[in-house]
């Protein structure tokens, strides 16, 4: 055996054993009569001590050991002298009669310690090596401490797990795919999953009746802080359940979670639909940390003259609490705030209730004291508010708010990362208009089910269709959604129709589905997490990179392995591919 005990376990009570331990050299000392050295392994550091009475070579290689040699020392456990009591192992040193370098190791790019001096692709390229600071290995040890309490969760409410291919054919989440040829079929091409949508139906027709499974997705899209082209999934199906029982356990599941790995107790989820997110928070994804929703405007505003209010769609505003004494600089950068390209508002308009009661407002050419009193009456602001007001087309103006309300709430310090918020948005519309290809594309997937009391609108109104789709929400990030599917072959095939498919593109894309469908399907609905963007909720941290082992970049690299990368021209041949 290597070692007798880890680099973090050695307490008080461990004095006098005679140990051996593992790990890599974190930092040496020497102070003259004695030599330290931090060993260092997943458990923590121990301080290993040399002093005067130990042989001269034994010292003169504690001395010339480098950072990040690994080594293996034994020796007795004694009491410091000079104790450090924030660590577990201050209290004790090992007094080392052996060491032996088992590897020696190139000065490493950067620190290895909690604070760090390398930059952010540095430590990318050397991954491995910032995987041996306590932070970042700390995100990971949350990670699988929340897989397997998943998995607990789940497999006591009756959850098989079970895998699904990885080599599939398209399934339209709405991204694109990651796309690998085939070499024994020339020509074709297997598609990544974007999800195990369709696999896990396949299982309810199956009767498996329960299933689970933490699986990775695939899908090429524009990468931000909370994507990445391959991600994780706490992927679920449940067979003769309405929305309600599809709620319950997963309500359960999050609750379950906070309880197991943060002791909290998460009150009970409120519902929110999707039409009264987008009127309150301009967002399908509301930070309900704190409050600042929106208020209409329309009837007070409209009529007097002013041309930006009289030609707007919706005016809405929000009321920053306390804000009144902002600067005249601080309003401007407000402005440059929302006017950016990736806002796109043309401008912002403001109240200021000062603290002696007076009003005063970027328009008051148009309003006078009784209509600006009027509007801080509709925000029902106090003396020190600042009213932030905006307008233009709704769908625009309210996700123009949405993010002026985000930096409010930012400024303000109202986003705590250790304060948990979450809800089910409900109700979702099932068709959502796109511009670019001029047709309706499905909100959520092909598969939701339309509510059956919308369902003779798909003709007349689709846009107005709901459907049976729900999102969780926790601190404004959509960490869940899932839906009630469709389980009829008639209802798919009327969806597919709806989306444009020709009845041939149906059959050609979705034959297998909407043949299972014709064997006995039973209703069901489902869920899925995402499970890296649960763990960074968790963990308190602004990306998801940092909760998985290996990211990709922001360009969708891997900088460590450099990936993607050029194929030998062999490869191609036998794959029967051409590059351009
Ligand atoms: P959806 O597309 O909403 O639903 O995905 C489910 C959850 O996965 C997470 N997620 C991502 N996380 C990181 N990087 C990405 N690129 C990424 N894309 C999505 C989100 C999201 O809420 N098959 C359906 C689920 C179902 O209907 O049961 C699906 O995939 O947190």
């Amino acid at each position: 055996m290597h070692r007798t005990h880890t680099c973090g376990e050695l307490n008080i009570t461990s004095v006098g054993l005679d140990v051996t331990l593992c790990g890599w050299v974190q930092k040496t000392r020497d102070l003259g009569a004695m030599t330290f050295v931090d060993i260092r392994d997943r458990y923590g550091i121990t301080q290993l001590a040399f002093d005067t009475d130990d042989d001269a070579d034994l010292r003169a290689q504690a001395r010339n050991l480098g950072r990040e040699f690994v080594i293996k020392v034994s020796g007795k456990v004694i009491e410091r002298a000079s104790k450090n009591l924030k660590i577990p192992t201050g209290e004790i040193e090992i007094k080392v009669s052996r060491l032996e370098v088992l590897n020696t190791a190139k000065l490493p790019p950067f620190l290895i310690e909690d604070e760090t001096d390398g930059g952010d692709d540095l430590r990318m390229r050397y991954r491995y090596l910032d995987l041996r600071r306590n932070p970042v290995r700390n995100n990971l040890v949350l990670r699988h401490k929340m897989a397997q309490a998943v998995r607990r969760y789940l497999d006591e409410k009756g959850f098989l797990e079970v895998e699904t291919p990885v080599l599939i054919k398209s399934t339209p989440e709405g991204a694109r795919d990651f796309v690998v040829p085939s070499r024994m079929n020339p020509g074709e091409f297997y598609a990544l999953p974007q999800s195990p949508q369709t696999f896990k139906q396949l299982l309810m027709v199956s009767g498996f009746d329960r299933y689970f499974q933490i699986v990775k997705c695939f899908r090429d899209e524009d990468l931000r802080a909370d994507r990445q082209p391959e991600f994780t999934q706490i992927d679920c199906e449940m067979a003769f359940v309405e929305q309600e029982d599809v709620l319950e356990v997963f309500e359960g599941l999050i609750r379950y979670l906070f309880k197991e790995i943060k002791d909290l107790d998460l009150p009970s989820l409120p519902r929110m639909s999707y039409a009264d997110a987008m009127r309150l928070y301009g967002s399908d994804k509301p930070d309900t940390r704190f409050g600042m929703s929106f208020v209409e405007l329309n009837d007070l505003v409209k009529g007097q003259g002013f041309p930006v209010f009289d030609n707007a769609e919706l005016v809405i505003g929000i009321n920053a609490p306390g804000c009144a004494s902002y600067t005249r600089k601080q309003l401007d950068a407000l402005t440059d705030f929302v006017k950016r390209p990736q806002i796109g508002a043309t401008g912002l308009i403001y109240l200021r209730y000062n603290e002696d009661g007076s009003l005063k407002s970027s328009v008051d050419k148009f309003y006078g004291p009784d209509q600006l009193a009027a509007w801080a009456n509709a925000f029902g602001a106090q003396p020190g508010d600042l009213i932030l007001l905006m307008a233009g087309v709704e769908e625009k103006v309210q996700k123009q708010l949405s993010e002026l309300r985000l930096e409010m709430g930012n400024q303000l310090g109202l986003r705590d990362k250790n304060k948990f918020s979450a809800l089910w948005v409900v109700d979702f519309p099932l068709l959502e208009w796109d511009e670019e290809t001029a047709r309706y594309h499905a909100m959520h997937h092909p598969f939701t089910s339309p509510k059956p009391e919308d369902i003779p609108l798909l003709d007349s109104k689709p846009g107005k269709v709901r459907a049976n789709a729900y999102d969780m929400v926790i601190n404004g990030t959509e960490v869940g959604g899932g839906s009630i599917r469709i389980f009829q072959r008639e209802l798919q095939s009327l969806m597919f129709k709806h989306l444009g498919f020709s009845e041939e593109e149906a059959q050609r894309q979705f034959g297998f589905l909407l043949d299972a469908f014709t064997y006995g399907a039973p209703p069901h609905g489902g869920l899925a997490f995402g499970f890296d963007r649960l763990v960074s909720i968790f963990a308190g941290l602004d990306t998801i990179r940092d909760v998985i082992a290996f990211p990709k970049n922001n360009s969708g690299r891997d900088v460590m392995i450099d990936s993607p990368s050029k194929i030998a021209q062999e490869q191609l041949d036998e794959l029967q591919l051409r590059l351009k």
